[in-house]
């Protein structure tokens, strides 16, 4: 089965013709944020499904009503990481496929003039040595805010790190790479660049905004 198109090695992008319905009610601007949001959880659905794919899983016995046989629960559920504020709009979609799943948050606001990210709120366990993470972030833009999040996980010992995200842009994505950090990213689309405000072209707007409005 072929998932979706493996952009060299650590990126995935997931061109299911469901997945990309979704993103178009997303970038279409008269999209309400009702349907914006339920757009972002089905979405959020697949693409952390693609993610799952790589999780490590293990047998161990059950019984159904008619005989005993082997069972298969993941070997190590991921910590789930939404980046704030528009990453919760995928939190709920992620744990419902993963429920043994627990939760941290990071809280990131990008800077209007420079477009670096301000880190305003962490809730992380303190030592991430040996449990995957992934991170939740709908928009990867400068790669900035991701990067950023990334380190925050690497300097509490992480080292299996998945980002899902809706869209990239060719310029986060090269910035992910190069920063060398452990990360897979798995995102809907790699669209064609950023714009003079830093914004994803043709993207969707501001993911926070259109879910929660302006601030
Ligand atoms: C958005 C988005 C990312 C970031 C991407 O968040 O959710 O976190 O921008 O941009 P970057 O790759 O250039 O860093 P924003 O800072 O607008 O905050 P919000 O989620 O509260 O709207
Ligand atoms: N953040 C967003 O919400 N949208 C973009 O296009 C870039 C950063």
């Amino acid at each position: 089965m072929n998932p979706g198109r493996l952009i060299g090695v650590d990126v995935l992008v997931v061109d299911h013709p469901l997945a990309q319905t979704r993103l178009t009610a997303m970038r279409n601007a008269e999209t309400d944020s009702g349907v914006f949001r339920a757009a972002l959880h089905e979405l959020t659905t697949m693409v952390v499904y693609e993610a799952a794919r790589a999780f490590a899983t293990e047998q161990y016995p059950i019984t159904t009503p008619v005989a005993p046989t082997m069972g298969t629960r993941l070997a190590n559920p991921p910590l789930i990481v939404p980046v704030l504020r528009a990453g919760l709009g995928m939190a709920d979609s992620a744990l419902a496929l993963l429920p043994e799943s627990s939760m941290g948050f990071v809280g990131l606001a990008r800077d209007e003039a420079t477009y670096e990210p301000r880190a305003y709120m962490e809730s992380l366990p303190g030592d991430l040595a040996g449990l995957p993470v992934l991170v939740l972030d709908p928009m990867l833009a400068t790669g900035g805010s991701l990067v950023h999040c990334v380190q925050l996980l690497v300097d509490r010992g992480a080292t299996d790190i998945t980002i899902c995200c809706v869209l990239a842009a060719p310029e986060g994505v090269e910035r992910l790479r190069t920063s060398g950090l452990p990360v897979r990213l798995i995102t809907a689309s790699i669209d064609e660049g950023l714009n003079e405000k830093m914004y994803i072209v043709p993207g969707l707007g501001d993911a926070g905004d259109r879910q929660f409005g302006g601030m």
